[in-house]
């Protein structure tokens, strides 16, 4: 058999098309083109930063979670997407670039996040509603991403996965337990429902026609469904979620088509969406600006971290 080194580009593409055309995974040894790569890191570090940003509009009820149980809840859901942020950020290390360099971008806005994380929490029903929605929009998008055609990121979605859908879970136990209080209760779980569902159907990226990324990343089966077909496919499963909750969506156009076997929705509104991804939104800048005052202070941490690995080195050759 050839050795893959003594292969020329054009046989190395053929070789990484066969590959993914037979769904085998790409490893981070494995030669990839460029460009896969590229597309690959501006994806794993968007939604590296997205859990990691995504654990400022949560914290923002810690202290003020209504039970113990609650806040131990909370704090648990709050401390996975932390984790996730690091699954991420090593599968975007495997592609040859720093997490500290990713961080930077992140904090002098060169990299994105996702945009719902910039829309504020109001009330304890929003955590309800987060895990309800914007946990389910995530699962979604990102069990099929389990099947990603790179290996690590497939690999760290499966146990973000497990973990997304016990934050689903909590979150609808928690509205539940609502929609069965006062009067004032199910007024703020209508609220927080009504405030959330248009941002969390926008998490799923433009519109296919209006999504340049979408067709390349199908075609290496980074992506295994498009923007539309996710969006359809939360909207399909969240209607009865939110027949059986008791509450009301807010878009008069959502109805049953017999013939599509699918609900039909209204549009989102996507000058909002662009004006969010843009900084323009209701929380960019503070979440921005809290995220980089984290990382400033955590320097010392970094400082200690080195200094001790360096002094471990030497103490390492000096055994020799
Ligand atoms: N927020 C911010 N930017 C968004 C976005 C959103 N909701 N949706 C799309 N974009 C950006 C894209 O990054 C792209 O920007 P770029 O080309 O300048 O980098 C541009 O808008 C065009 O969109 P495309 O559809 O062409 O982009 P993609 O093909 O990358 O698709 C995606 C977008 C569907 C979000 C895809 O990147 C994806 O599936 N990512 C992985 C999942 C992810 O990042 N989720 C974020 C939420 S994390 C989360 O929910 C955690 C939790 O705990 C709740």
């Amino acid at each position: 058999m050839t050795a893959m080194a003594e292969l020329g580009e054009a046989e190395l593409q053929q070789h990484f098309d066969d590959r993914v055309a037979k769904d085998q995974r790409i490893e981070p040894r494995d030669w990839m083109p460029e460009a896969y790569r590229k597309t690959l890191v501006r994806q794993i570090a968007q939604h590296a930063h997205s859990e990691i940003i995504g654990m400022q509009p949560e914290g923002n009820w810690l202290t003020r979670a209504p039970s113990l149980r609650r806040k131990a809840i909370l704090l648990a859901k709050v401390q996975d997407e932390a984790g996730h942020g690091l699954y991420l950020y090593s599968a975007a290390e495997s592609l040859g670039v720093d997490r500290g360099e990713l961080t930077e971008k992140l904090i002098d806005s060169r990299q994105k996040y996702s945009s719902i994380f910039n829309y504020p929490t109001l009330t304890f029903a929003d955590i309800g509603v987060i895990g309800w929605l914007v946990d389910g929009a995530a699962i979604c998008n990102q069990v099929p991403l389990c099947r990603t055609s790179y290996g690590p990121y497939a690999r760290a979605m499966v146990r973000v996965c497990k973990e997304e859908s016990f934050h689903q879970r909590q979150g609808y136990e928690s509205l539940m337990t609502m929609m069965g209080g006062t009067d004032e209760q199910r007024e703020m779980v209508q609220d927080a429902t009504d405030r959330w569902w248009w941002p969390s159907l926008m998490m799923f990226g433009p519109p296919d026609g209006d999504s340049p990324n979408t067709q390349q990343s199908m075609a290496w089966r980074i992506k295994r469904h498009t923007n539309d077909e996710l969006r359809q496919k939360f909207v399909d499963m969240s209607v009865p979620q939110a027949e059986a909750l008791g509450v009301t969506l807010p878009d008069p156009e959502l109805h049953w088509n017999a013939e599509r076997g699918h609900y039909d929705f209204g549009e989102p509104d996507w000058s909002e969406f662009k004006q969010v991804v843009s900084g323009q939104g209701p929380c960019n800048e503070q979440r921005l600006a809290r995220r980089r005052r984290a990382h400033e202070e955590g320097q010392w941490v970094r400082d200690a971290a080195a200094a001790y690995a360096a002094k471990q080195a030497a103490t390492e050759e000096e055994a020799r």
